[in-house]
């Protein structure tokens, strides 16, 4: 093993970290090498400094100028378009992301979290998270309705084991079966994954529900296991309900609990309306994590972008800072949009209620971009298949289970005449 993987972890060792590392985990640290040599280079080589694989010209990275020229002239200096951005992200974005964090969860205020690494979209910090934590034959714990990509991080990248508990009780969020699964599982260490608002079926706990959560996995750490959460906030912000949580679950588990390792993957690409930029963002906190602990996590994470992507898109990362520093319309562009999902939410909540929920059965559903039907023991694929083949309505299935509408992507005068012709195909094939 690698001295300074070494030296990590025995930062790390008798953390709450520690004993998920996985082997890739353990193995992983920053290297000193190039990226490093050229980041002292940048500071210290005042003459030449001849570290970087770029070519530079007047201390500006050359480029093709039909590429500068999609950009307006004069916004962006070529080096915050064509630059290599630094591994962990661009400072100031990483700052203000940080910043709105908190302000966005009020409850962090004051609690010590890791930098927010930016990765290459949401995705990849996931990837990145179940590479670190989680190992061949490990088990994750899920509600039984998740984002596909799950299975195929978790089982097929890494070999774990997907172990699911019924996400609703009723119509809330099944904390008790979540709470029996965590407590079922052998082994001191138990993994959680939890996404709100649910893709796919745009449900967020009530607060009331947050809490619940929040007691029960500080229970399962009370018994003595070891407790990793992380929470997928693809979504977060658009909760359409008053009492409807809007905080994420890390900021309730980042000082919870010794036992408590509280990861959080988000991302601007949902959050801010740059799908296509892939930035996401990585966070780290424990109630069981000193400042060293988690410098040395941020360590680890990356060496995975490293050895993964080797760093993150550029010129979304710069335009984003330029947006959030200079853009007087962030703001309200996005209250617009909010306000827009909100009455297409309202829309299809009314057109779902005017049919009887027999052959099709809504899910609850408070927030983010989709609603979803639990198609009553008959296939959701057969169901999707006759609405793209004899209506042309795209729609998704989920494990052949579940039918998924994106309401984001469809007009609000049209929501209806949607509800209205997938009651219909359903009828159709099975009544
Ligand atoms: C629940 C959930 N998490 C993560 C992602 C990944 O987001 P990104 O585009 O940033 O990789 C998605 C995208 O569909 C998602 O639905």
């Amino acid at each position: 093993m690698n001295e300074l993987a070494r030296e990590l972890n025995s930062t790390l060792e008798g953390s709450v970290a520690y004993g998920f590392l996985s082997s890739v985990g353990k193995r992983m640290y920053f290297p000193k090498g190039i990226t490093a040599q050229s980041a002292e280079a940048g500071e210290k080589a005042k003459t030449y400094n001849a570290t970087v694989g770029l070519a530079t010209s007047k201390g500006q990275p050359m480029h093709l100028g039909d590429i500068m020229g999609l950009f307006r002239e004069g916004v962006f200096k070529p080096s915050e378009i064509f630059n290599y951005a630094p591994g962990g992200g661009d400072k100031t974005l990483r700052a203000i992301w940080k910043e709105e964090m908190v302000r966005k969860n009020p409850s962090l205020a004051g609690k010590p979290t890791s930098g927010c690494l930016v990765s290459a979209g949401l995705t990849h910090a996931i990837s990145m998270i179940a590479t670190l934590f989680v190992d061949e034959g490990d088990v994750v714990v899920l509600p039984d309705l998740f984002w596909d990509n799950y299975d195929l991080i978790f089982s097929e990248l890494r070999g774990a084991r997907i172990v699911t508990f019924p996400f609703f009780d009723g119509d809330g969020f099944n904390v008790e079966g979540m709470k029996k699964t965590l407590m079922d599982q052998d082994g001191d260490h138990v993994r959680l994954m939890l996404n709100f608002p649910n893709n796919p079926t745009g449900y967020t706990p009530t607060r009331r529900e947050m809490d619940a959560i929040v007691k029960a996995i500080v229970e399962v750490a009370d018994s003595g296991r070891k407790v990793m959460v992380i929470s997928d906030d693809a979504y977060f912000g658009l909760f359409f309900e008053p009492e409807t949580a809007s905080e994420s679950l890390f900021a309730y588990l980042a000082d919870a609990h010794e036992n408590i390792f509280a990861i959080k993957g988000d991302g601007a690409t949902k959050e801010d309306m740059v799908w296509g930029f892939r930035i996401g963002f990585v966070t780290y906190a424990s109630k069981g994590l000193d400042k060293a602990q988690l410098a040395a996590l941020e360590n680890k994470t990356l060496g995975m972008i490293r050895c993964t992507v080797s760093n993150c898109d550029r010129p979304g990362q710069s335009m984003l800072v330029h947006a959030y520093r200079e853009g007087e319309n962030v703001q309200a562009d996005k209250a617009r949009t909010f306000e827009e999902m909100r009455r297409r939410y309202r829309r299809i909540h009314q057109a779902i209620a005017s049919h009887p929920q027999t052959l099709l059965r809504a899910y609850p559903f408070n927030s983010g971009y989709f609603m979803a039907f639990d198609t009553t023991g008959h296939s959701a694929e057969q169901l999707r298949r006759h609405l793209l083949d004899d209506y042309g309505i795209g729609t998704v299935n989920i494990m052949d289970r579940t039918l998924r509408l994106a309401y984001c992507s469809v007009e609000e005068e049209s929501l209806e005449d949607l509800v209205d012709k997938v009651y219909k195909a359903a009828e159709e094939l099975w009544s």
